[in-house]
Formats: C-alpha cells, structure tokens, sequence
C-alpha cells in the first residue's frame, strides 16, 4: 500500500471505529457484530504497526473505550482497568505463549483458565468491611458511579467478613442471564420497543439505567475475576489462591475456573467450551488465560495498555450459508416497516434458522443483499442470527435487488420516510397492522396489564370489529365475548374483571400504554413526575416539554403531534369517561427536590471537594449533571483553570457559579 493509501485507510478506519465505539459504549446501540469491529481494529493495529509514522496519540488502538454518558457522577479508577489482547486461532495462543516464556527466561508457569463472560466489566470498593462504592470501566481511567445500581445485584455482598484487607476493590463481570435475555427481548417486541442486540448490551443498559428501582427488576448477575488493588492484610501469591480467597469472601467465583499447567491443557479446556458454551446460562466469547503466579504477572507488566500475563482466546461466531428465499415486511406499533429475512431454513449450532434480521432498507443497500442470493447468516451466542451479506461469487444473474414498498404491505396507504431516519413508517393510525400491535402493547404485562388478553383475543377482537381504537377495550361487554372462539363463560367472566382492574393502574402506566413514538416506560415516568395529568401535557407544546431533561426534540415532537391528532385526543376523552387515571392523584414526595429540573456543568479545579463529589451532590438535591455547557444549562460551577467551557458559558450567558457560590447554594437547598 503507497503511504498516502495507507494514512487515508488508517484516517476512515479511525473515524468508522470511533463512530462504533460510540455506538456500543455510550448509546448501546451497536450496529455491526463484535466480530466485525475485531477485524476493524485489527486492520488499523497492522496498518500502524507496518507504518510507526501513522500512529498518532489519538487513535482508538490507544483507548478502552469510550467516555462515560451524561447523568452518572464519573470516577477515577485508582488503578485503571484495562484490557485484553485476543487470540483467534492455536497459532495465536501459542505465540502470545513464546513471548511470556522468552520473557520470563525460558520459566515454565501455570496459567489460570476462565470464561470470558459476555456482560459489563465493573470495580466493587470495599472498606472496612462495606461496599462503599461500584463503578463501570468507561475508558479505562474513568467510569461512572453507578453504586446505587449495583447494591440491587444480589450476589454482590454488601459486607465482606472481618478478616478481608481494610479496603480492597474487587473487579468482575455484570451479566445478563440467557433464558432472562429472552424473555425480556420478548416482552420489549411485544411492547413495541427496540430489542437488544446481546446480553452485553443489556447488562449495560441495565447498570446504567438513572433509576436504580429499574435496575432492581432486571436479574443481572456477576461473576467476579480479580483483586484490583488490596490495603491491609495478607495476600496470596498467585491468582488461583486470589480467587479462592474472594470465594470465601462471598463474591460469586466462576466454577469452571481451572488451573492449567500447560499450553495443550488450555488447548483442551477452550476446544471443552467451544462445544458446551451454549449450555450454560450466560454468554461467553472465549477464555481468558492469565498467568497464575503474580510475581510472574508482575515481571511480565503491560504493553500499552493490554497485560502481557494475559490474553483472550475468542471463540468463532458461528456462520452458515443459505438462500435469501424473500424479504418479508412486518408493520410495527409505531407503523414502521421492518424488513426481514426469509431464509431456506438452515442449522446454525443445533437450532433450525427460518428467519434473520436485516435491520433496515439502508443496511440492506449497504451490504448489497438481494433476494434469491446466498447469504452468510452468523449467530453469536444468543444474539438473534442476522444477515451478513451476500456471496457474491455465488449470483446467476437471477437476484433481485430489493425495494421497500410504497404502500403499507397491510392497509395500502401511501408510506413515508422522513429525512434522517432509517425508518420506513405507514402514517395510517388506524391501519389494522399498527391497531393490532397497539392493542397488544395497551394490555400487555408492563402497561394496562390486562390478564387473560392475549395475542389470540386481540386478533378475534380486531375481526369482530368489537375495537376500532384502544379505548374500546372497556366498553367490552360479557356478551361481546361470549360468542368469540374458544370463550368459555368463565374466561369471559375472568377477562371482564381483568379490564375492570385495569382502570387502577398507575398514570405512568397508562401514559406507557398509549404507544406514543419514544415515550417507553422509562420516559412515561419522567414524563408524569413534571406533568401529572394528562390533559396538561396533552396541551404542552414542544418548546417546553424540551425542557424537561432528558428529553429530546425528537421526543418533544412526537409526543406534540401525537396529542395533536383529533383522533387520539378521542382516545383520551374515551378513557376518562371509562374512568381510566389519567391524572396522578398520589401524595407527592414530602419533601420537594430542590434542584429539580436545574441542570449544572462543574468544570475546572475545585478546593474543597471534588467534582464528582459535587456532582453528585447536585443530584442527590434532584439537578442534573451535563458534560457541555448549552442552552439548557442553568448554572456553570467554575473551579480554577476552567477552561472553554467557561467561555462558552459566557456566550450563551449561563449563569456562573464559583465554589463559594455553589457551596452556599446547595447549603440552603
Ligand atoms: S481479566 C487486564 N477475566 O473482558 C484485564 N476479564 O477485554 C483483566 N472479562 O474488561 C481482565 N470475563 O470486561 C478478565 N474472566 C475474565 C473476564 C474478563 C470477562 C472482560 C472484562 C474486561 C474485558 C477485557
């Protein structure tokens, strides 16, 4: 490759990696595989190894990750947490092996095997024997407060016996359980929700939820994998003895963990794991091999920001190949169009694929996948098998490229795509495809809850024409139902009921219910802690629901034209004459936050406590904490040395706080 060849391949693989990284770390929204951001990274590390004058301080080779997201107090990990370099074939291991051996002076040494759990890496600070604090890894140097959250994980010990070191953190994974994974990934398509990619990304999402009371439902679970720094008290001199103290500790140690005295013993313990990963119920990429004796890790030391005395030796995504027989379209609760793929079924690791995600029209463009072609399908783990793209080599001439329809495949009424989404929607509010999933959404388990209304009654119910919008679900009667299939006087009797229970359910609920566009459970909450009724945010324009933090003005919007349309608006006056809550009538909390609804930026050097000590004191008082300064911000707290954030305060005349200023304000509050 000519020097101007490689720098440009070097700047796009930048720009394509750090974009990724954003994706997966701050938005947990990944768009490609793990795999596939391994090969990225991997061309930019050769590329720079073959051209040192291309390496430049800033690359994504040098980072972690990527900076922790808004709304969590950031803390600095006392000993960074890095990460690993990879294996990906025998080979690999084996020269990873050499190295340690040549540098260790041709020393034998027992290694430590472990899962590589497929979760969210976290640092648990004990002292005097309590959990004082849990944060996540962000880039490695920093990451985000989230103790609140993490004292929800049962397996977490919230007090370690007497004979622990006085103060010691302790790292490990946060998971998500497979058969929960599922579950809840159903229970998200069913509620017309966006569906998580992998356990991973969930654990994430999870952990980093703003109120830890969601946190609290979700099962997440850890396994714990090493001592990141200890004072006070005897330690053991190897890793193998670490882990066995943590375990009488209390922390929850992986029992597959394994002591191997040579490179064929890890050889056969990750061939044993390649076969039976898919048994356990969690998610694991590989094995993490690590050099048992820490006086050995401690001579073997870093390079950059990987530790020699370890390594992860992935395992494969599965891939097969098979015919793209159709792209179907599914019509979601929000009307968007969804293609998928129908497959020419194929096993994939003992399960029968059908059917594949392909994400949206612009992926589909993207890939250049066409029906009739053979197509690589990959199914990582649990992550529901989507479309790699096509085998080119393999085309007759006879592929057809695909185009989304014009119409709604279900109503016929004209679609639209609106600039800058990838989304394809059908307009039509009353088009039986979205009546139906909306109808689905209003009684399922997390919004009206209506039990005994499932899939089966919503459909005979639509045919019936006994519901033309979801306020007509209380105007059912014992006689509607009867003549249904399948609808025992029983049944009817108990469905009756349900409805009529239903009307009790809390306003958030009921906001969550409606299927507004991006108003999830999480935003209905927020949403009825500033609106309490709601008449009155039927009538907020978009100006001041932007107001409210938190939401955006892709939300704002949405939720003003859905209260804009005289049809929904109908919806709302039917629910109030059913007696449905539509305003929130529960004692507020006694004590009002006094921050609440206040954003702050703290920038520069503070004296008397840190930054993340006053940031979170602001949201102990109900404000929230932003990076940047914008219009949204109501005060800048400026230590020394403030730097630009300063200035731009200045521009955007934010009010300025300085320490003294601060700290007599959250005094009074
Ligand atoms: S040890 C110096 N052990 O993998 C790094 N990590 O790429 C020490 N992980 O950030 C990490 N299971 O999130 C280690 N048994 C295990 C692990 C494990 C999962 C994750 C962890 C870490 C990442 C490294």
């Amino acid at each position: 490759m000519t020097d101007n060849h490689a720098a440009e391949r070097a700047r796009q693989l930048r720009e394509e990696i750090n974009r990724h990284n954003r994706l997966y770390y701050v938005l947990d929204q990944p768009e490609i595989s793990d795999a596939d951001y391994d090969l990225l990274m991997r061309e930019l590390r050769d590329l720079e190894e073959s051209n040192p004058e291309l390496v430049s301080p800033d690359s994504p080779t040098h980072r972690v990750g990527a900076p922790p997201a808004e709304g969590f107090a950031e803390v600095e990990h006392p000993v960074p947490m890095l990460s690993l370099s990879n294996a990906f074939n025998d080979e690999e291991l084996r020269a990873w092996h050499r190295r340690a051996t040549a540098l260790l002076d041709g020393a034998e040494f027992d290694m430590v095997c472990e899962l590589k759990i497929d979760g969210l890496a976290v640092a648990l600070t004990y002292r005097d024997g309590v959990l004082v604090h849990g944060a996540t890894r962000g880039d490695g140097y920093r990451g985000e407060d989230v103790t609140r959250n993490l004292r929800t994980i049962r397996s977490i010990p919230l007090s370690v016996p007497a004979e622990a070191p006085r103060a010691f953190e302790v790292r490990g994974e946060v998971y998500f359980p497979r058969s929960q994974f599922d579950k809840l990934n159903e229970e998200r398509a069913a509620q017309g929700l966006p569906t998580y990619a992998n356990p991973r990304n969930t654990a994430a999402g999870s952990l980093r939820q703003l109120d830890s009371r969601i946190t609290a439902q979700r099962p997440l679970d850890i396994f714990v994998y090493s001592l990141g720094y200890a004072e006070g008290g005897d330690l053991p001199n190897n890793h193998w003895d670490t882990l066995e103290m943590l375990a009488s500790f209390g922390f929850r140690v992986n029992v597959h963990n394994a002591v191997c005295r040579t490179l064929e013993e890890v050889e056969a313990y990750y061939r044993q794991w390649l076969d039976g990963i898919e048994r356990l119920d969690y998610a694991a990429d590989g094995v993490v091999v690590k050099v048992n004796h820490l006086r050995y890790q401690d001579a073997l030391g870093f390079v950059g920001r990987e530790p020699r005395w370890a390594t992860a030796y992935k395992f494969p995504a599965t891939q097969v190949v098979t015919r793209l027989l159709d792209i179907g379209i599914n019509v979601g609760r929000t009307g968007s169009l969804n293609p998928f793929a129908v497959l020419e079924p194929v096993d994939v690791n003992g399960a029968m694929v059908k059917l594949a995600t392909l994400h949206n029209e612009d992926d589909i463009r993207r890939k250049d996948i066409r029906i009739g072609d053979w197509v690589v399908v990959e199914r990582a783990g649990e992550v529901i098998p989507q479309v790699v793209g096509p085998v080119a080599e393999r085309r007759t001439g006879e592929e057809r490229e695909f185009a989304m329809p014009e119409r709604c495949p279900v109503c016929g009424v004209p679609v639209v795509r609106t600039e800058g989404e990838a989304m394809t929607r059908c307009p039509n509010a009353a088009c039986p495809a979205q009546l139906f999933e909306l109808l689905k959404h209003f009684v399922s388990r997390g919004a009206m809850d209506v039990e005994g209304m499932g899939e089966r009654l919503c459909l005979s119910l639509l045919e019936a024409g006994l519901v033309g919008d979801v306020a007509d679900v209380y105007g059912i009667t014992k006689e509607d139902l009867l003549p249904l299939e399948r609808m025992a006087e029983k049944s009817a009797d108990n469905i009756i009921a349900a409805i009529r229970r239903s009307k009790q359910r809390p306003l958030a609920r009921v906001l969550f219910a409606l299927g507004i566009l991006h108003v999830g459970s999480e935003m209905a909450e927020t949403l009825v802690s500033h609106y309490r009724n709601l008449w009155t945010l039927s009538r907020a324009t978009k100006e001041q629901l932007s107001e409210i933090p938190g939401v955006g003005p892709r939300i704002a919007e949405s939720i003003e034209s859905y209260f804009q349309n005289e049809a929904n608006r109908q919806v709302l006056r039917k629910l109030q004459r059913a007696e449905v809550r539509l305003v929130d009538d529960s004692p507020r909390e006694l004590v009002e936050r006094p921050l609440a609804g206040v954003q702050f930026v703290v920038t520069g050097r503070l004296a008397g406590l840190t930054r993340s000590q006053a940031e979170a004191r602001i949201k102990e008082l109900g404000g929230s904490v932003s990076s940047s300064v914008s219009r949204k911000t109501a005060y800048l707290v400026a230590g020394e040395e403030p730097g630009s954030k300063l200035d731009q305060a200045r521009k955007l005349g934010t009010t300025l706080l300085d320490e003294a200023g601060f700290l007599e304000m959250i005094s009074e509050a």
